[in-house]
């Protein structure tokens, strides 16, 4: 909470708050051993409470004075434009006995170079967060709030027609699971060469070479062999492996991968990066 006073990791305990039915006030309050009685009435804020330092926390504010954010944005800075610009983003599932609330007021700045990372418990919305800026939600059930600006595209207003370049050449995922990026009947190597073609037009030889390339630079042992194989001859790191090289195939601007890493991943050249992973892996990106 206060990297000031901050000596360990405070966990907390027992289960999310229920989205469905959060608690009154902050929702952490049944949890927190910090909570005071004004925490269960009272919903904090996001705030400002040092350089590059913004906390939702009442006791928080309380001790080290509170400057409300009226966008979410840190002061004094000549960035340049941001490429992800993420305001109030809300995302409700519809469906059930009563809406889910997934994601309550995200604000998100995203600028050439950096990298975002997006931590929480398990359940939090750190997913449905990204695949809400991916538009990868199910259209029916899942109502996106708020705006939504990948690199100069409103998101929530993109076309059927425009979603399919922009996946890809303007953001990619790089799922939790590789099972929900490749495709267990394609070779590894087609599935990269065709988007790329699909997406860039080029010769399928410069497509191909472009997949041995990404494989050579995610580290996959005889890369070359390895294109040829379907992803369930692949080991599970070769696998996700395999999945970071098919979402940097486009070199898309924003890259999102929706867990940590593997340690040995060579770092994401995409101009910028937005990770997320559970607060109790006890580091964010190594
Ligand atoms: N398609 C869906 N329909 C209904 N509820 C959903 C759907 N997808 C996610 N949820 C709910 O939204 C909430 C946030 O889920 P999300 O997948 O974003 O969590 P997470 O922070 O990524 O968790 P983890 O760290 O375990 O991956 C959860 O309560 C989850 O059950
Ligand atoms: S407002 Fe801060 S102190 Fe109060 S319950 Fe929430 S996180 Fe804990
Ligand atoms: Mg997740």
């Amino acid at each position: 909470m206060d990297p000031d006073r901050r000596t360990t990791e405070a966990p907390l305990f027992g289960d999310p708050p229920n989205p469905i039915d959060p608690p009154s006030g902050c929702r952490f309050h049944t949890r927190c051993k910090f909570a005071a009685p004004v925490c269960s009435a009272t919903a904090p804020v996001l705030a400002e409470i040092g350089p590059a330092h913004r906390v939702a926390c009442l006791m928080a504010c309380r001790t080290r004075g509170i400057r409300r954010l009226g966008r979410g944005r840190m002061s004094g800075t000549s960035a340049p434009t941001p490429i992800v610009d993420v305001e109030n983003l809300t995302v409700d599932f519809h469906g059930g006995p009563k809406p889910l609330r997934a994601v309550a007021g995200v604000d998100l700045t995203l600028r050439p170079g950096e990298v975002l990372a997006l931590l929480g418990e398990s359940g939090s919305g750190k997913s449905v967060t990204l695949r809400a800026l991916m538009r990868l939600l199910p259209e029916r059930r899942a109502v996106i709030g708020g705006n939504v600006t990948v690199d100069g595209h409103d998101v929530r207003a993109l076309s059927r027609r425009d979603l399919t370049a922009y996946r890809g050449r303007t953001i990619a995922m790089i799922f939790q699971e590789p099972g929900l990026a490749l495709d267990p009947v394609y070779r590894v190597g087609d599935q990269i060469t065709e988007a790329v073609i699909r997406h860039e037009g080029i010769s399928r030889s410069a497509a191909r070479d472009r997949a041995l390339k990404l494989f050579e630079r995610v580290r996959i042992p005889s890369a070359a062999k390895r294109l040829d194989n379907y992803a369930h001859e692949m080991s599970g790191g070769m696998r996700q492996r395999a999945m970071i090289a098919l979402a940097l195939a486009c070199r898309p601007r924003c890259c999102s991968p929706t867990s940590r890493p593997p340690r040995s991943t060579p770092p994401c050249r995409s101009r910028c990066c937005c990770c997320c992973a559970n607060c109790s892996a006890s580091s964010a990106l190594r």
